[in-house]
């Protein structure tokens, strides 16, 4: 079954590579699919992480992914799993509101695979690269505010924010700067035109990484809100997972490892306390972590596809205290612009 909230796009004909699943035997080993279980993917995708769960068990499967054009590109995959797998077109963060509905709130394992597919960064007119002109859009859900209103319209001292802390970019200063001068003369409306104005307000040397990556990929977290969705997710997969059920989560940069580390230390970890300190009954654990440090990707995996580089796999295992209430990742989240705190 495929649940959509608007009506989808298909993708563009003959369109992009597919997206190759990282970390896909790392996966499958640390979710042990089982007959009769229940699986979330919180990230669809283009499905192949789906694919090896359903194909390793007679098990279902609940994915979710916000962008209407790979919900649809679904329909294929769902009529062939005949009734094992549900495609659900929304937020992950919605999740626990939408898995009881599917009969998913006692799942066995949920899977978070961040960011955005090889298929939405080779679309040209889906705006996420600097690699190839399109529209400035950068969102995966088509709705909200797009890249461009954010380049257009927010003023240099929010621009640098959200530069500095989402791109981690060292200077994100000039790039504020130049992004006020450039849109005084024309405002941004197309990738290739922000990409010239940042690399013109960074030297980079010969060999470093395109100076243009940082912004960009500091806008795409902020007009999809990235972090703000991992912290809610993380969440409601405490709540939704079954004692013994596994939460697996693949980063693909520091911003998002960091909020996945933390997490899952503050669920596993009896916090240290000074023996000066009032002794504090500290609530139950709610997770054992799986290992102490993530998964990294395999030199096989690497050869065949370098986007694996730079992936993190952390894995933990629910166990049978009670989802807790307090949210580990406030503090972490805070200072980190986010949709919900616009910064004007
Ligand atoms: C890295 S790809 C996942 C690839 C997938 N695991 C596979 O094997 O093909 C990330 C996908 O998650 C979706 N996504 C990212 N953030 C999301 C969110 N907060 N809620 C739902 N879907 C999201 C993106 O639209 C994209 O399709």
């Amino acid at each position: 079954m495929i649940a959509s909230r608007s009506s989808p796009e298909t993708g563009a004909a003959g369109g992009p590579a597919r997206h190759l699943p990282v970390m896909l035997r790392e996966v499958v080993s640390s979710l042990k699919p089982k007959d009769g279980g229940k699986y979330i993917d919180a990230t669809f995708g283009a499905g192949g992480h789906t694919r090896a769960l359903l194909e390793a068990a007679n098990c279902r499967v609940l994915a979710f992914d916000r962008d209407p054009r790979t919900v649809a590109d679904a329909f294929g995959a769902v009529a062939e799993f005949g009734g094992r797998l549900t495609v659900v077109e929304a937020p992950f963060s919605e999740m626990l509101e939408i898995a009881p509905r599917h009969g998913f709130d006692q799942a066995d394992g949920v899977l978070f695979d961040f960011g955005v597919s090889s298929m939405q960064l080779d679309e040209a007119e889906r705006g996420f690269s600097f690699r190839f002109d399109g529209p400035l859009d950068m969102r995966m859900s088509a709705s909200g505010i797009s890249a461009a209103d954010v380049v257009n319209e927010y003023g240099e001292r929010e621009l640098f924010r959200i530069i500095s802390v989402l791109g981690e970019e060292k200077k994100a200063k000039f790039v504020a700067r130049a992004i006020i001068d450039a849109r005084k003369e024309k405002l941004f409306e197309r990738t290739g035109e922000l990409a010239k104005v940042v690399r013109e307000a960074i030297h980079s040397k010969p060999g470093d990484i395109d100076p243009a990556t940082r912004t960009f990929q500091a806008l795409r977290i902020y007009v999809n809100d990235e972090l703000g969705e991992i912290g809610k997710g993380l969440l409601a997969a405490e709540q939704l997972l079954k004692a013994g059920g596994v939460l697996a989560a693949i980063s693909f940069h520091s911003l998002e490892d960091r909020l996945v580390k933390t997490f899952i230390q503050a669920r596993s970890q009896v916090p240290a306390t000074s023996r000066h300190a009032p002794e504090v009954k500290a609530a139950p654990l709610s997770f054992r972590s799986v290992q102490r440090k993530a998964l990294t990707a395999g030199e096989e995996e690497l050869k065949i596809n370098p986007r694996a580089r730079s992936a993190k796999l952390r894995v933990a295992e629910r166990t049978d205290a009670p989802a807790r209430g307090d949210d580990p990742l406030a503090a972490l989240l805070d200072p980190i612009p986010s949709l919900d705190r616009e910064p004007r």
